[in-house]
């Protein structure tokens, strides 16, 4: 007999139908009322065995953990809290878990701190808060692909391994076979990268955007959607070293039109979300509202998860500019009651307080900021009249902080080398980049969507290590 999913019999149930469900218990009680779960949906199914038909002998391996194959019919069912259920016929244990094992893993269904799920993260996808979490992420990378696809866009792959610093922050991961101390020198005693694998210095990239920039000078408009990896060491709750991010790139945009699309396409990930994942977004929603209520009063979310993903999919995202933004700051109660640990002044970089307080108390939605200085920017971003800023923009997000980052791209040949001067970038890493801006230059922009930092909004979970299957972080690559 074919196998059933519990979401597919939930969703439409036939009564009196026979059929066959597979999947693992999550409780078993009285010795007659088995909770399976087989992943489809965070709801179980309700097997009920008959004690005339079965003795406690034929019953002993079924136990939290085990694996089952159930046959039986589907009745309306006597109990509450679910509206059909499985009388058993036949079932056999498919593979047993010793209950005092059980006992010791996140399986044992009771709360666990997410610290000790992390520690089990082999594990971890058997909770219902990490189904939601990983059903959610995965809607939501659909929900990306769809948006671009429908919008036109074509998902372009670029390269995991590369041989330049996108953003020039210098954190990249080195990809060498020299064995460590063993590296063949040259004549300075220097490392002769000539003699490595690629014939020079390669990273894991940092970010897919350089590339994605070629393809968009052709085809028109491109997104990537891959793993870029930072070897910044820090240990935050919203930093990985291996994290995935989107990037579209669009011809003939400018940066207004980057921030409508951004706008837009934010929007509608968020609407997607609460059309779709319905049951698992009522699950989280709950479990937000119970962790919140464990908090003193001024460290509660004033909206509830799906309250938050309303909010955002229905009202205009506020749009500022740095030198704005610093006129608020500087106007603020914190400013003047010296609350700030950073100093805000023109031409210093926001520091994750002041976005909170512009994003959180201020405006108290998400806010686009854009023209920032030039000077802690990264060198393709077109130069504004003036010199002074650049045509940058950062999205911030109530209780995530910077969720996008993106700009209108430097097109003008002689400025844009001009910038890789000033930024001490080999021109011999870049000449590729340079050339196109030779050939039929024309206006462009685009920006990266963090996806954990996406994933964290969209289920409410607190810290980035939750949302992605096996987190990457200083000292952490267990899994
Ligand atoms: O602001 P970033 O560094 O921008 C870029 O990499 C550009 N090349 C994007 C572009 O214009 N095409 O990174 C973009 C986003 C951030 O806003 C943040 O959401 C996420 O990537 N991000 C991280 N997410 C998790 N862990 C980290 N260590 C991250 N660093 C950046
Ligand atoms: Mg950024």
């Amino acid at each position: 007999m074919k196998r059933s999913r519990i979401v597919d019999i939930l969703d439409n149930p036939k009564i009196g139908e026979e059929l066959n469900v597979k999947g693992w218990v999550r409780s078993f009680r009285n010795n007659q009322f088995i909770q399976i779960n087989d992943g489809s949906t965070i709801k179980n199914i309700q097997a009920v065995v008959d004690l005339n038909s079965f003795s406690d002998e034929d019953l002993k391996g079924i136990s939290v953990a085990s694996s089952i194959s159930v046959v039986g019919k589907l009745v309306e069912s006597q109990g509450k809290g679910q509206s059909c259920e499985i009388q058993v016929n036949t079932f056999e244990v498919l593979g047993k878990a010793d209950p005092e094992e059980v006992q010791k893993t996140v399986m044992q269904p009771k709360r666990h701190s997410l610290e000790f799920l992390r520690d089990q993260a082999h594990l971890r996808f058997r909770t219902n808060t990490f189904g939601a979490v990983f059903r959610i992420r995965h809607a939501a990378s659909y929900a990306i692909h769809k948006y671009f696809n429908d919008k036109g866009f074509y998902y372009l792959n670029t390269p995991i391994i590369t041989g330049s610093d996108a953003e020039g922050a210098g954190e990249m991961f080195r990809v060498s076979v020299f064995p460590p101390n063993e590296a063949p020198l040259d004549e300075s005693g220097s490392i002769n990268w000539k003699e490595d694998f690629f014939g020079k210095e390669t990273n894991l990239t940092v970010s897919g955007q350089l590339e994605a920039e070629l393809g968009a000078l052709a085809l028109g408009a491109v997104y990537t959607f891959g793993p870029t990896f930072r070897a910044e060491n820090s240990n935050t709750s919203r930093h990985l070293a291996e994290f995935w991010m989107i990037e579209p790139e669009v011809a003939f945009n400018d940066l207004k039109d980057n921030m409508d699309l951004t706008e837009d396409f934010l929007k509608y990930v968020c609407t997607y979300i609460l059309d779709n994942c319905k049951d698992d977004l009522q699950f989280l929603n709950e479990r937000g509202i119970n962790e919140d209520k464990q908090k003193p009063q001024n460290e509660r979310q004033e909206l509830s998860l799906i309250e938050r993903l309303e909010f955002v999919a229905n009202n205009d995202f506020e749009r500022i500019t740095y030198t704005e933004a610093i006129d608020l700051l500087m106007q603020s109660k914190p400013y003047k009651k010296k609350k700030f640990k950073y100093p805000v002044e023109w031409g210093t970089d926001l520091q994750s307080e002041h976005e909170r307080y512009l994003v959180e108390k201020h405006f108290k939605k998400p806010v686009i900021i854009t023209d920032y200085p030039a000077s802690f920017k990264a060198f393709y971003m077109r130069l504004n009249e003036g010199g002074k800023t650049v045509a940058a923009m950062d999205v911030l997000f109530p209780g995530i902080g910077e969720i996008v980052g993106g700009s209108q791209r430097e097109e003008r040949f002689e400025v844009l080398k001009q910038k890789i001067a000033d930024f001490n970038i080999p021109e011999e890493e870049l000449w590729w980049y340079l050339d196109t801006r030779k050939f039929g230059t024309v206006v462009h922009s685009g920006f990266g969507l963090g996806f954990e930092r996406m994933v964290m909004f969209l289920t409410g979970m607190g810290n980035i290590r939750d949302v992605i299957p096996f987190p990457r972080t200083p000292k952490n690559a267990e899994f």
